[in-house]
């Protein structure tokens, strides 16, 4: 019998004009977490060379290994090589180091694209809630520091427990998409059509970041309250 996910992945397949070349090499720094592991392996298993970046080579290098071993296209350097040999650089660090290190970057991001992920969320008894940033989101954060750079918004809703999960094939789950620039925004999205189940959907301008981020709040509750792994759908399109 069918199970939901291959449903879905039905109703979702991946685009047949997304392909891995037009991506160039992608970096994730904070690669060594759960999110920046598990999204440098879907892009690696769909065929786009990966480096996991962090602050410590490696580190990095030991987050890469089992994927090399496996036959996918990892490797790992520390967070300034990483970006400075990439063509697209997701940042998939904790909210507290976000800035710092986005600035002390700030050269070898210029003129990449730059795909945040980080949700500004502080936790306590009642579970996730959204911290105030003063730019409006961390995703705006990465756009001032970097303004030789093009920053984009996504993955923020997405879980790194199913991405990392090796036993399921696909990630059922629309990836918003916010920025700027159209061609950006466009090529992220189609980045994230590459991983099977995964939708990439644009959503809007930076300023319209904060409330993406936050909704990884209401996802914990749900995942709390359900015992999953939510995600996202958006109807009709
Ligand atoms: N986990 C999820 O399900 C999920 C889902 C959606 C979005 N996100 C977002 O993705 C980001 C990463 O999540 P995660 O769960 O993978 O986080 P994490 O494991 O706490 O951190 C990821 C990596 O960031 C590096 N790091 C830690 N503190 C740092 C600092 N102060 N400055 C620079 N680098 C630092 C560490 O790598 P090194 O020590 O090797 O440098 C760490 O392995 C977060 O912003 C989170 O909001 C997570």
């Amino acid at each position: 019998m069918a199970s939901s996910s291959d449903a879905l992945s039905n109703l979702y397949p991946t685009p047949a004009d997304a392909t891995p070349e037009e991506f160039g090499t992608v970096a994730v720094l904070g690669g060594t977490g759960p999110q920046g592991r598990g999204l440098g392996r879907r892009f690696a298993a769909a065929g786009v060379p990966v480096i996991l970046g962090s602050r410590d080579a490696g580190r990095a290098q030991q987050a890469a290994q089992p994927m090399a071993d496996a036959g996918l296209p990892v490797s790992g350097a520390d967070n300034a090589a990483a970006a400075a040999a990439a063509r697209i650089v997701i940042v998939a660090v904790p909210y507290d180091g976000h800035g710092d290190l986005l600035k002390s970057l700030s050269a070898e991001l210029a003129g990449k694209i730059v795909v945040d992920c980080v949700n500004p969320l502080g936790f306590d008894k009642q579970g996730a809630y959204q911290l105030a940033v003063e730019a409006g989101s961390a995703a705006q954060e990465a756009a001032a520091a970097l303004p030789d750079s093009t920053v984009v918004a996504a993955f923020q809703n997405v879980s790194a427990v199913l991405l990392e999960d090796e036993t399921r094939e696909t990630v059922d789950t629309d990836v918003l998409v916010l920025g700027e620039d159209r061609e950006a925004t466009d090529l992220i999205g189609r980045l994230a059509d590459l991983i099977p189940g995964m939708r990439g959907i644009f959503a809007g301008r930076l300023r319209n970041a904060g409330q993406v981020e936050a909704l990884t709040a209401n996802l914990i509750s749900i995942n709390r309250r359900y015992k999953a792994h939510a995600g996202i759908r958006v109807t009709d399109i």
